[in-house]
């Protein structure tokens, strides 16, 4: 049986991403952490052979694998089922699940009891918990299970219609105190870093030098500890909106486009499949064959 090596064997613990943030501290930046969101086998097993520190399976997958249009619609089950696959391809890289919208609006009971399933069925290392001050009495009986958790500030996508829409947060000086008192509010019930969404650099800066957890930034500028990106964001996969704070560093969207146009003219044409892309009969067989000879008189 095949198992993920331990910590100390290149294995990248949540102790391993705290202990970043003091190194980064004394200015070492190649400790800046790197994570990407993951969804499934394939692409978990490329990310993780890359050496991506955290894969981060995100209730995204709503909107870029699912093809809704927001987060909300995600459930529980789709979470354990992604961070499933996920697991299957990872061996070095902390896996982290995003607690979907509904799944921790309920009590402290059920919320716990949601997040106990996606470490033991998903294999979830931590999980990830949208919402600041709110979410206080949540993060400390999450941590009291032995879950490490991830807070999410700014912006969070699964306060959509509370928002009126995916807008900058902390814009204003009210605003910017709310997601700084938001951020302190995440790291002090034990969170063990924060993702900074959608903000203001010059305020997600101010954010990473005070907290003494790691903060990573989406949307949130340079000065974060680590950044997060969507995978299919960071590859050009069948996105229609590119925020600002996206690169894409490939265009998979094109190549796919052409790879599929080129299969379908090759099978229309019929130079799909070739001879050397076909099984062929033994000698004996074939000439059975080709002289209609029964098997049955053989
Ligand atoms: O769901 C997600 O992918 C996220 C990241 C954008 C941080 O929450």
């Amino acid at each position: 049986m095949s198992v993920r090596p331990h910590a100390g064997n290149g294995k990248v613990t949540v102790p391993d991403i705290v202990s970043r943030k003091s190194r980064l501290l004394s200015q070492l930046p190649e400790n800046r952490i790197t994570c990407v969101t993951a969804y499934d086998y394939p692409t978990a097993r490329l990310l993780d052979q890359t050496g991506v520190d955290i894969l981060l399976v995100g209730d995204s997958l709503g909107m870029v694998v699912l093809g809704y249009d927001s987060t909300l619609p995600v459930t529980l089950d789709d979470m354990i089922h992604h961070t499933r696959a996920v697991s299957r391809g990872t061996r070095r890289a902390l896996i982290v699940t995003d607690m979907p919208y509904g799944s921790f609006h309920v009590s402290l009971e059920e919320s716990v009891r949601n997040a106990v399933r996606l470490v033991k069925e998903g294999g979830a290392e931590a999980v990830k918990v949208e919402g600041g001050e709110r979410r206080i009495e949540l993060i400390a009986r999450l941590v009291q299970a032995e879950i490490p958790v991830m807070g999410h500030v700014g912006l969070t996508p699964q306060s959509l219609n509370a928002l009126g829409g995916f807008q900058v947060q902390g814009k204003t000086t009210d605003a910017a105190r709310q997601v700084e008192r938001d951020a302190r509010a995440v790291e002090a019930a034990g969170a063990f870093a924060v993702v900074l969404e959608s903000m203001p650099r010059e305020l997600a800066a101010r954010i990473t030098e005070q907290l003494p957890i790691p903060t990573i930034g989406i949307g949130a500028g340079p000065d974060c500890d680590g950044q997060v990106l969507v995978f299919h964001d960071l590859v050009g996969y069948a996105t229609e909106h590119k925020p600002k704070f996206v690169r894409a560093y490939a265009d998979l969207s094109t190549e796919i486009s052409r790879a599929a146009a080129k299969y379908c003219e090759d099978v229309r044409s019929g130079r799909f499949p070739s001879d050397a892309e076909c099984y062929h009969s033994a000698t004996e067989a074939r000439e059975r064959l080709s002289a209609r000879q029964p098997t049955e008189s053989r």
